[in-house]
């Protein structure tokens, strides 16, 4: 059996988003069929859209989604029908070496479902980040469903499954950040503020939110920042250094990507401190520093993969102190929009209004 449904698709390089009717098969052995209650607009939705991850169009768009499992296929066992869950993009495969030498959060062959959603003249889609979710019901992998308490809103529940889990883990998975560290974030979006938010929850002493943008700055501060900084008027690194009685911060997490805020995260740390790149980098992109510098000043140079994240581990436990007030993540949902909200929300995210408009499914 196939279900019909709404979903929103990018059609081609560059060409608006389309609602359209999508063709979504039952779960067969391994998958899940997931019907969607809310999913974030994410960057990486809009690099879909202007051909800027692949050319594999149409893509079937959407990828920070909660929503309750309809049905399982044939030997799944983790989730059932009715289950609240969170979609995550790296399925641990359990087989591959980092699986097998025990870190499966950095598994080298995450899978997704077997079967194709396609639209009702049969084109196969690809679905964003091999899960599709701004769609009334998706096809996933069952390992891609975590299930959480269903207290929690799915408007917030499912920001886990991408940009704001990327934030966090950065600061308490890859950093990791400790009592009494000094942080500094640079870069204060979704994902900056969800360091923010990671190094106030590790316990930070001083949490330093460096943005050009003074509206991100003042949402940092909301989310935990103890300092900020406004780079386009102050030099950052200089700034961070002073704010730390002139030794540089322990942990500087960069959630930007470029090669600039690189270098000042690099620059803005302590001897023996730690870098973490959270941000994207695009192909072009390159960065000189002195190798005597990298070598001199030691500590680490790390980059965090979906925030290092392990979805069974790390969902159910931040659900659980989001439910207990411990982690602010309403914040996060700027915004409800419908299924057909979402063009708007590319203009809103791309001008910096936003920490995250998410589409809410009946
Ligand atoms: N210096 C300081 N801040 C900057 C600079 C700069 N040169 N350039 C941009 N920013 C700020 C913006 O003002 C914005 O607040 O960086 C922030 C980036 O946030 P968003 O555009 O909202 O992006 P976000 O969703 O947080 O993702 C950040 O992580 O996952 C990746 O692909 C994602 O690379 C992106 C990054
Ligand atoms: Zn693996
Ligand atoms: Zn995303």
């Amino acid at each position: 059996m196939t279900h019909e449904v709404r979903g929103v698709i990018a059609p081609g390089k560059g060409a608006k988003v389309e609602l359209t009717t999508i063709v979504v098969p039952d779960p067969g052995p391994g998958e899940a069929l997931v019907r969607v209650q809310a999913c974030g607009v994410c960057h990486t939705d809009l690099h879909y859209r202007e051909g800027g991850i692949g050319d594999d169009f149409p893509y079937l768009l959407g990828h920070e989604a909660a929503g309750v499992v309809e049905a399982v296929g044939d030997g799944v066992t983790s989730v059932a029908p009715g289950d609240f869950v969170v979609l995550n993009w790296r399925a641990v495969c359990g087989e591959c070496r980092a699986c097998q030498r025990g870190r499966p959060w950095y598994c080298f062959s995450t899978h997704n479902a077997t079967q194709k959603m396609t639209l009702t003249d049969g084109t196969v889609l690809s679905p964003a980040l091999g899960i599709g979710a701004f769609v009334e019901k998706t096809l996933v992998a069952a390992g891609q469903c975590t299930k959480v308490n269903p207290a929690a809103r799915p408007e917030v529940a499912g920001l886990l499954g991408c940009g704001v889990m990327a934030g966090l883990g950065a600061a308490i998975n890859t950093a990791p950040v400790t009592r009494g560290d000094s942080v500094a974030v640079i870069g204060c979006g979704g994902v900056g503020d969800a360091a923010v938010v990671g190094a106030a929850l590790n316990g930070a002493r001083t949490i330093i939110a460096v943005d050009i943008d003074p509206r991100k700055l003042d949402w940092a501060r909301q989310l935990g920042a103890t300092h900020v900084v406004n780079s386009r008027e102050t030099d950052p690194v200089e700034a961070i250094q002073a704010l730390t009685d002139g030794n540089g911060a322990d942990v500087v997490i960069e959630a930007i990507g470029r090669p600039e805020t690189y270098r000042q995260a690099f620059y803005a740390r302590d001897l023996a401190g730690t870098v973490v790149l959270v941000g994207v980098p695009t192909p072009d992109m390159r960065i000189d520093l002195p190798l005597l510098d990298v070598f001199g000043r030691g500590g680490a140079l790390k980059s965090s993969w979906y925030g290092d994240c392990l979805p069974e581990r790390d969902f159910p436990v931040l659900i659980e102190l989001y439910l207990q007030g411990r982690l602010p993540l309403d914040a996060f949902v700027s915004e409800t929009i419908g299924i057909d909200g979402i063009e708007e929300a590319f203009t809103k995210m791309e001008r910096g209004e936003v920490l995250r408009s998410v589409v809410t499914l009946g």
